[in-house]
């Protein structure tokens, strides 16, 4: 069936992967990739499909009432995918203003054009919320985040995306509005911005660094290879129940040092290095504040209703993601010396 899809944030990480996805597999709908292109967002991340017909990139800052306003009056999507976001929780504690604009004032502009562009015929229209299990706040040493988990969220960032999914269900409670919410546990996995843990340690491995691990490293956190979680927004966004939200996890939770250990082992093989020369640049260094201890997900609901599970072990998904990042070092150092956002000030004349 013929649609328009919005995805924003698709320039992102996670947006990418989403993007590239239902171009492929859904030729019949248009996708409205929307994307501000933050130092976060890179055009590099969608070579592979900005030339097929039914991809459309339109740079839209979500915190600007007026253009998101214009981006639905020109293309009145039936559906949302909304991922745009200020994503990485230290950024977010040095900077907690940018976190309320784009993640809380942000979805507030989609959620009300989303509004007046359907009016009362909300058949075929979706708004799905992407978001994440840190609105759940930190667990001791056992139990999982349900969905019934109450919200508790302690960093800027944690507490931004909580206040955007209040605002999804209250949407929905108060006009009505068709949305789906899915709340997921760390990604990781190709394109991922090397300001997070893995893709971090990655780039410092290769430039022999050290590979800054925050306390005693014992917080411990659930993984999920971003594909994965590309096919379960997939599923949610079609199938998914109004105004439900199903949790995504890796059921494969990893304490941040046993992590690390890992990546060095596998990083030392497929680099021909010694074996433990890695973990030599393991430094520990001063805690993160509010550092939540640990998160993990129970995703049986979406197991049970929608027949999804995770495709890979953490082992295969993490050596996929090394090949990917030793396949693609110029990605990955065009990225992190800044290069590409010059491209882009000149590209876009901001
Ligand atoms: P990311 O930081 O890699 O990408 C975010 C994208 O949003 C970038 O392309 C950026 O340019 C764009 N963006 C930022 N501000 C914008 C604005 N004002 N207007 C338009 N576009 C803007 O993030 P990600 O890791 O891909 O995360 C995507 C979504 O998934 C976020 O909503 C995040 O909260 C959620 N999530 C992420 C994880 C994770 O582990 N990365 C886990 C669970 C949920
Ligand atoms: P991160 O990738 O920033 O994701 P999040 O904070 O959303 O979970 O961090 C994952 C874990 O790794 C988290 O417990 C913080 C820790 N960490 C470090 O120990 N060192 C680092 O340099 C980074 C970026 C994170």
């Amino acid at each position: 069936m013929k649609k328009t899809v919005l995805i924003t944030g698709g320039a992102g990480f996670i947006g990418c992967h989403v993007v590239k996805r239902f171009v492929r597999q859904y030729p019949d709908y248009t996708i409205i990739n929307a994307d501000s292109l933050t130092y976060a967002g890179n055009l590099e991340n969608l070579r592979d499909v900005e030339n097929i017909s039914n991809y459309i990139f339109e740079k839209v800052d979500i915190s600007d009432e007026k253009a998101v306003q214009t981006l639905f009056q020109k293309y009145q999507p039936e559906g949302v995918i909304h991922l745009a976001a200020e994503s990485h929780v230290d950024r977010s504690i040095t900077d907690p203003l940018a976190f309320v604009k784009t993640n809380v004032l942000g979805t507030v502009n989609l959620l009300n054009e989303a509004k007046k562009c359907w009016g009362t015929d909300f058949s075929n229209k979706i708004f799905h919320h992407v978001s994440t299990d840190e609105v759940y706040g930190a667990l001791g040493d056992t139990g999982l985040f349900t969905e019934t988990t109450a919200y508790d969220p302690h960093s800027p960032y944690s507490a931004s995306k909580a206040s955007s999914d209040h605002f999804v269900r209250a949407y929905a409670d108060t006009y009505g509005l068709p949305v789906v919410l899915s709340n997921c546990s760390n990604n990781y996995g190709p394109n991922q911005f090397p300001e997070k843990l893995i893709p971090l340690c990655i780039l410092n491995i290769l430039e022999g660094k050290p590979l800054p691990i925050y306390g005693d490293g014992k917080y411990t956190r659930d993984w999920l290879y971003v594909i994965d979680h590309a096919e379960a927004i997939d599923i949610i966004f079609h199938k998914g129940k109004h105004r439900e939200s199903y949790n995504v996890g890796g059921f494969n939770e990893w304490k941040n040092i046993d992590l690390v250990h890992e990546l060095c082992d596998q990083m030392d093989l497929k680099l021909k290095r010694e074996a433990g020369d890695s973990r030599k640049l393991i430094t520990f260094v001063k805690d993160r504040p509010g550092h939540d201890l640990r998160y993990a997900i129970d995703a049986r609901k979406l197991e049970k209703e929608l027949a999804w599970r995770p495709s890979l072990t953490f082992e295969e998904g993490l050596s996929k993601t090394i090949d990917w990042y030793l396949e693609n070092q110029k990605w990955l150092r065009n990225v992190a010396s800044g290069a590409y956002r010059d491209y882009y000030d000149n590209q876009y004349n901001q």
